[in-house]
């Protein structure tokens, strides 16, 4: 019964070293990711080239575990992000309007930015703030009960910001 005990402990500690260098290689990498795409906004596919050379990793499989994670981008984003909530509450409450109303203000779809780069415009489903629906965020600063008036003080406050 003990040298049963004794080898499936030694699996298992074989095994947690095999574990421990695979999550130790990921823990580098998301690391990594995070430092580039704080520095340039996203992540461009230059810095993710040289850091796949950098790991020894291929970079299909640095593009597969970027792409996992949400807050990973592959392209520009703005210096305003504004998203809008889609939810069901925000959508029964107007969000489809919000967002008609960006596109054409901004002359941007969803996803998209401005030439300039002032801004992103993006939508989401349900932000946790349903009672304050219709409900955007702007640089993950939470606006609630977004009605007309309050989205043009929001386009004006980013046409002045940019
Ligand atoms: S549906 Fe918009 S905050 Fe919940």
């Amino acid at each position: 019964m003990k040298v049963q005990e004794l080898s499936v402990q030694t699996e298992v500690g074989h095994i947690g070293e095999i574990l421990s260098e695979a999550q130790k290689k990921r823990g580098i990498l998301i690391h990594a990711l995070q430092q580039i795409q704080k520095e340039y906004n996203y992540l461009p596919r230059e810095a993710l080239e040289a850091l796949a050379k950098k790991l020894d990793i291929p970079l299909v499989e640095l593009y597969s575990t970027a792409s996992f994670y949400k807050h990973f981008y592959f392209s520009p984003r703005g210096r305003n992000v504004l998203c809008v909530c889609m939810g069901t509450a925000c959508h029964v409450r107007g969000a489809g309007k919000i967002v008609e109303r960006l596109k054409e203000h901004f002359g941007i779809g969803e996803g998209e930015t401005t030439p300039d780069m002032s801004l992103t415009l993006e939508t989401v489903g349900c932000v946790g703030c349903c009672g304050l629906a219709p409900v955007l965020t702007i640089n993950e600063e939470v606006v609630g009960e977004v009605g007309p008036g309050k989205l043009e003080e929001i386009i004006q406050a980013i046409k002045e910001h940019k």
